[in-house]
């Protein structure tokens, strides 16, 4: 089928029929100011201002993104919200949706729901409002269809069955015509395939207030009004109400549009009413000259031969006439009106209807999710389970049989710490190359609604048990029997039960790592310089009795140290020793050892001193002691890093109540002035 043909059958809004009923939602918003939060107001800088007062007046003051911007988005009516880039719209639209950045702040205003003043998590959380987000973060390895399954089964009523929940999947993919592509995984969708994905997520849920950020950019013009079709279909049909930010769009596309909401530089609001009030207020009030509402704002988007000033100047004109025009006064009054008749039944109605989904419900579909994408993605797991075989036969070679040679001891405690590297490292960075971007994800999804942090968390670490069993069974096995290190199943077997132990507490401080940084880079590059001075402080390099008293703190915590410790206390006070000396390499040692040899020691004594020789504090005592660490570690960094996250996903609020500052918590609901 050619592309024409692909396209013209894309959307037809006479294909669009509501199979639910929905519910009517007006969506306003008053005097609503946006700025980012005074960098004296970050945990860091209170604590340092208070610590090195001489500061404090080089901290940045806030910078106000949107100021007194006033709007009412009713059923059936498309809104779009233009300006030139940068003045403000995708803001605007996270701070109507609920979703605004942690440092950004709301001084004053209210967003209104039937004329009921919301919160941002009654926003987020109630189902009434879907958004598409101008970037959306896709799991790429996932297909198109079990992307929307995902959401299917986390964020519509609990009310509905799987099979009723899979019903509408196939609907929505039907209804934006994206059957072709939905065994496609979502790295091989085009723009345009990923735009229609983005907003059939938000069509599943069948919100009643639906807020597009850009749905046309990126898109030839043919699909871009196939698009604006769809959505138009869903405002008049479906009785929705839609807001949508669109850049330069087409006549034709600007003709589906039925209020037009103009920001300017400074994020002040230039315009709100209807296209024919535009006109006219351009032409007559603000004595401009264009022949269309597009040809003015293109005037707006500064040409380039206008100076900034210039194109500054014009903008603050128009936005002082509209805040003194008649249509500003009258978008006030009907708010006002609107405030009079607010109830919130409709919120109360619509939570009862979307209850949380039960928390073992919500970690059975995450680890589908991780599962499924692990077997999308099996080509990259191949990979790496490839390289790590192969690496470990190589160290396997290079120690082949060294651990049965007259120098045994140091070959010993080479493969152990060979083995602890290899363990400690491949875990933590497994972890590290893929956490940082999963826990943004998962954090915007937690933001949606879909499942608790704590749910999250758990589903990450069950996920990854599997694979931090079988790594460190693969690689203790090929080097403990190629580099001969004895030959005893109950060594063997502690042995790789120790493996197992070093590599979930490995990747524990993976998870820690990761959980600071939303990006793969930042998680790794902060971690290398920690886990490198972790390998030195193992014990193998140097005697750590000797080194400064800050440094054997870092010591103490440390996975390459316990781990390094326990093995050499298996190796050499646990039933090894014993077949250590009755093997006739254990005489070649004897005699290269002078102050050995030249005594007559008994065999305890002989592994003592080993142990001793071996590094400090290899004691077989402490073999307990040593687990205990590794499982408190282990312990210690998973609750860490869930806190680190959960921290994330609730910054603002925890913010909002140390510092006391006002944000879209919007708790104190202001009269409409
Ligand atoms: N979290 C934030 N912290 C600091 N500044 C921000 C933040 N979010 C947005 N801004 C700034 O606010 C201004 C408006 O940004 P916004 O993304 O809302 O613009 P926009 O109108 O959507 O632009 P575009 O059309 O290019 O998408 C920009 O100058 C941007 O740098
Ligand atoms: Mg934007």
């Amino acid at each position: 089928m050619s592309e024409t043909n692909e396209h013209s059958r894309l959307i037809l809004p006479s294909e669009l029929s509501s199979s639910t009923s929905t519910t009517e939602v007006t969506l306003s918003w008053s005097n609503l100011y946006v700025e980012t939060r005074d960098s004296g107001s970050s945990c860091w800088s209170s604590i340092s201002s208070s610590c090195f007062r001489r500061h404090k007046k080089k901290q940045e003051k806030s910078r106000i993104i949107l100021q007194d911007v006033t709007g009412n988005a009713r059923t059936g009516q498309i809104l779009a919200i233009m300006g030139t880039s940068g003045v403000g719209k995708t803001t605007l639209m996270n701070a109507l949706s609920g979703h605004l950045g942690d440092n950004l702040v709301v001084p004053s205003g209210n967003v209104y729901l039937n004329g009921f003043p919301t919160t941002d998590t009654e926003r987020r959380k109630s189902g009434h409002i879907g958004y598409a987000e101008q970037q959306e973060f896709f799991i790429d390895t996932m297909s198109l269809e079990e992307h929307l399954i995902f959401q299917a089964m986390l964020r519509l009523p609990s009310e509905l069955t799987d099979d009723e929940r899979r019903s509408r999947v196939k609907n929505t993919i039907a209804q934006l015509h994206l059957n072709k592509c939905m065994k496609n995984t979502i790295n091989q969708l085009s723009g345009g395939e990923k735009k229609r994905l983005a907003l059939a997520s938000v069509f599943l849920t069948e919100p009643s207030v639906l807020l597009i950020d850009e749905p046309t950019s990126g898109l030839d013009s043919y699909l871009a009004m196939h698009i604006m079709r769809t959505i138009h279909s869903m405002a008049f049909e479906q009785r929705k109400t839609v807001i949508v930010v669109i850049h330069q769009p087409t006549s034709s596309m600007f003709d589906l549009c039925d209020i037009i909401f103009l920001l300017v530089k400074g994020g002040r609001q230039a315009f709100y009413g209807t296209k024919d009030e535009a006109l006219e207020f351009f032409i007559k009030q603000c004595h401009l000259s264009p022949s269309s509402i597009d040809g003015f704002i293109e005037q707006l988007a500064a040409p380039p031969n206008r100076n900034v000033d210039e194109d500054t100047n014009i903008q603050t004109q128009v936005a002082d006439q509209y805040a003194s025009s008649e249509q500003a006064v009258a978008l006030k009054e009907t708010i006002e009106h609107q405030l009079t008749l607010g109830n919130n039944t409709i919120l109360t109605d619509r939570m009862k209807l979307f209850k949380n989904p039960t928390f073992g419900r919500q970690v059975k579909w995450l680890l589908w999710r991780s599962f499924v994408s692990d077997t999308r993605n099996s080509v990259r797991t191949t990979f790496v389970l490839f390289r790590t075989v192969v690496l470990t036969c190589i160290f396997g070679i290079v120690y082949f049989q060294l651990c049965r040679s007259g120098h045994f001891m140091q070959n010993v405690n080479a493969v152990s710490f060979t083995v602890v590297a290899l363990t400690v490292n491949a875990s933590a960075y497994v972890i590290l190359s893929t956490m940082p971007i999963n826990n943004k994800i998962g954090i915007r999804e937690n933001h949606r609604g879909m499942f608790s942090i704590l749910a999250y968390y758990v589903s990450v670490v069950v996920h990854d048990f599997p694979m931090l069993i079988t790594f460190p069974l693969l690689v203790n096995t090929i080097i403990y029997w190629m580099s001969g290190m004895d030959n005893t199943w109950s060594h063997y077997l502690s042995f790789i039960a120790v493996g197992i132990l070093v590599s979930n507490t490995a990747s524990a401080y993976g998870q820690f790592f990761a959980s600071f940084s939303s990006t793969i880079e930042g998680a790794i590059s902060a971690s290398v310089p920690i886990l490198q001075t972790f390998t030195i402080l193992s014990g193998f390099f140097l005697s750590l009795t000797h080194i400064p008293t800050a440094l054997r703190v870092l010591q103490y915590i440390s996975p390459h140290y316990y781990a390094y410790t326990t093995f050499m206390i298996l190796e050499w006070k646990t039933g090894s020793i014993t077949h250590q000396l009755n093997c006739s390499r254990s005489e070649n040692y004897l005699e290269s050892i002078n102050q050995v040899s030249s005594y007559n020691y008994s065999r305890a004594e002989f592994c003592s001193r080993i142990l001793r020789h071996s590094g400090d504090n290899i004691d077989g005592r402490y073999l307990a002691f040593n687990i205990l660490m590794l499982a408190l570690l282990f312990v210690t960094c998973h609750i860490l890093a869930f806190l680190v996250i959960f921290y994330r996903a609730n910054r603002r609020y925890v913010f909002d109540f140390l510092f006391k500052s006002k944000t879209s918590l919007m708790t104190d609901y202001k009269p409409f002035t």
